[in-house]
């Protein structure tokens, strides 16, 4: 599959994703982004209950892990979700997405960078009436080596105006603890770029309709790709639904594979990375 990639940059197939993975060579992928089945969502393309959602996402994973580089990343978008949503009666949130995260760590050998938050601006509403409505998602961001570079500048964002103005005025002090990241007094010069990236990732839910029931925002997968990837890197996705990693990669000029089971979101995305490539999203 990998062989495709030279004559254009990116390669689909229809077939269970973590067997998908299993046929790239070893030590390829520099970034490994998805988005898997949500724990107890009920979608056209099929259920994975909290129960066994260790069991599914495990062949996933231990593919993952023969696969990235040295020097590669694991990012997993997920969302714990409840038993059922929409009931009046208590229903426990499940804490597989935490379990998960510790396995990656503990059983896989991962290296935590973060777990981010996706704060939804625009969240579906679930009718529940027994805990907040949920409005946020987990970006699991895990290094395959213990220490790592990602760049930082690609993903800086714009100083809120309060900042600037604080910069411009205040001279910082150092703690009479020693406890502060400036140790004599320090005016701060706002970095050109732009302010440091947070851990928060802030927006709206996709508002592109492209008969997928969970197509994900372009600016998920870009933050990842821009931090962790350089022009001509192996980006995959094993859970491709509608294409947008693969369309935020091709955006990028980075290589992109990936897998779906359902063969109508393996054409219509392979449809949408031409369109990428002749320079449309
Ligand atoms: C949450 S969706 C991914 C959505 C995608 N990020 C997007 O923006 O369109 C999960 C996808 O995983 C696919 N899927 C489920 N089980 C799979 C498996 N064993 N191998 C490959 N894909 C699978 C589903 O068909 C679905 O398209």
């Amino acid at each position: 599959m990998i062989e495709r990639l030279e004559h254009t940059k990116y390669a689909v197939s229809c077939c269970d994703g973590a067997s998908g993975l299993l046929q790239l060579p070893d030590r390829s992928i520099k970034l490994l982004y998805g988005s898997p089945p949500y724990p107890n969502a009920e979608r056209d393309y099929g259920v994975w209950k909290s129960g066994e959602y260790i069991e599914k996402i495990s062949p996933f994973v231990d593919a993952a892990a023969k696969k990235l580089r040295d020097d590669g990343f694991l990012v997993i978008n997920v969302k714990a979700t409840r038993e059922k949503a929409t009931t009046h009666t208590s229903t426990k949130r499940s804490l597989v997405v935490e379990k998960l995260a510790i396995m990656l760590e503990e059983y896989w050998g991962f290296h935590c960078v973060d777990i981010e938050i996706w704060v939804k601006e625009n969240p579906v509403p679930t009718g529940l009436r027994v805990a907040c409505q949920d409005a946020y998602e987990q970006n699991l961001w895990f290094s395959v080596a213990p220490k790592w570079k990602i760049n930082l500048d690609d993903i800086r964002r714009p100083y809120v105006s309060h900042s600037v103005k604080t910069y411009g005025e205040y001279e910082y002090k150092p703690r009479s603890n020693g406890l502060s990241y400036v140790r004599k007094n320090k005016r701060i010069q706002p970095n050109p770029l732009g302010a440091l990236p947070i851990n928060i990732i802030s927006g709206g839910v996709s508002s592109r309709i492209l008969g997928h029931q969970a197509t994900q925002p372009l600016y998920l997968p870009e933050k990842y790709i821009k931090a962790t990837t350089g022009p001509g890197d192996l980006v995959v996705d094993p859970w491709m639904g509608s294409g947008t990693t693969g369309i935020a990669a091709l955006a990028l000029d980075r290589r992109f594979i990936g897998f779906d089971r359902v063969e109508s979101y393996v054409q219509d995305a392979e449809e949408r990375f031409k369109e990428t490539l002749k320079g449309g999203k």
